[in-house]
């Protein structure tokens, strides 16, 4: 918040240049980069990243393989269908991960350019395994280009060593800082693959040319800028490592007390992700209700299902400064009293 309220600075102010070096390489550092790889946030909120990577990868007649296990998966595939590729979707139940070998099989039956993949689905609470993806999409020649706006800062994620080509996220989830930028990481591998880019304000290279070179493209806000490097510098100063295990613990600790209370989980235990819990509504309460209850008695905001999951499930978000111990506590103790309540008056 302290970040936010400094002064503005101009879009080429050199005090702001510098910082955007430093945010650059936070950037490749939470990503875990590889050698040459361009990291930058791209301005706007996750779809900008989405966006931008498809619009600079993708053309008329790229094959991609998009494997939707929700939500975010279809927006992806539809992103990449606008930007005229030729998409086969690779659909998943919601609420189950990829099998990796359904992936093999899909490409051994059609070739792909690119495989696209949400790695936390935010909208089932699924982790998906782009690691062996990544491997099985270079075995076929294709790229992996990955979505990493529930899991970058929250779950193990290593671009280098998982060769994962394009990756995007976003600010206001694990990284901890308002929504308003889109951090990107490009490979070499990836922008060896580059196509002309159709949209002017997503355009890599220009986006780059701004970042790196000083060239004006566009105003970016120095206040977000602000606040994503003080973000990076609260993830440095707890330490990577350290903030995965974080939303591992406060996740196990979350599943236990649902347990303990008759409640269950949508996704099987190994495919489950740390930062957004997806929990089953019970069939004799409102779910709307106990949203409403939560919000206006206990000032506890969750989500509720989309799609094909509305009115089943509640989204329980767990993600950087939210994932302590103390609101775990507070949740389920607000949680308890307000099912307890809605039953009791029927
Ligand atoms: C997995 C995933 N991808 C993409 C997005 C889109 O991000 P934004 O809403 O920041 O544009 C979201 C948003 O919640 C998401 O959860």
């Amino acid at each position: 918040m302290r970040a936010l309220s400094a002064p503005v600075l101009s879009h080429l102010d050199p005090d702001l240049v510098l910082l955007l070096d430093d945010v650059r390489e936070r950037l490749a550092g939470v990503f875990r980069a590889p050698e040459g790889a361009l990291a930058l946030a791209v301005s706007g909120t996750g779809t900008s990243g989405m966006e931008a990577l498809v619009a600079n990868q993708v053309t008329d007649g790229t094959r991609v393989l998009a494997v939707v296990t929700g939500y975010f998966g279809a927006r992806l595939a539809e992103i990449c269908r606008r930007y005229g590729a030729d998409v086969r979707t690779l659909d998943v139940e919601w609420g189950r991960a990829v099998d990796p070998d359904a992936v093999r099989a899909a490409l051994r039956q059609g070739g792909a350019d690119i495989v696209a993949c949400v790695h936390a689905e935010t909208s089932t609470g699924v982790l998906n395994p782009v690691r062996d993806l990544a491997t099985i999409a270079h075995e076929h020649g294709a790229l992996i280009l990955v979505d990493a706006v529930t899991s970058l800062g929250g779950h193990p994620l290593d671009a280098s060593a998982w060769g994962l080509d394009a990756v995007y996220s976003c600010t206001q989830k694990c990284v901890g800082a308002p929504s308003g930028l889109a951090p990107i990481l490009w490979t070499p591998a990836a922008q060896a693959k580059r196509v002309t880019c159709r949209s002017f304000y997503l355009d890599l290279a220009l986006i780059e040319d701004y970042w790196v070179r000083r060239k004006y493209h566009h105003t970016l806000s120095s206040t977000l800028i602000y606040a994503l490097h003080e973000a990076l510098v609260a993830v440095e100063e707890e330490g990577l490592e350290a903030r995965w295990a974080r939303h591992e613990r406060h996740h196990a600790a979350l599943v236990r007390g649902l347990e303990a209370m008759g409640l269950s989980l949508l996704p099987p235990p190994a495919e489950r992700l740390w930062t957004l819990n997806a929990v089953r509504v019970p069939d004799d309460v409102d779910e709307a209700a106990v949203r409403r209850a939560l919000l206006t008695d206990f000032n506890l905001e969750i989500g509720a299902g989309l799609g094909p999951l509305a009115g089943k499930i509640w989204r329980v978000g767990l993600m950087g400064a939210s994932s302590t111990e103390a609101l775990v506590t507070q949740f389920l103790g607000a949680l308890e009293q307000v099912l307890g309540d809605l039953r009791r008056r029927g």
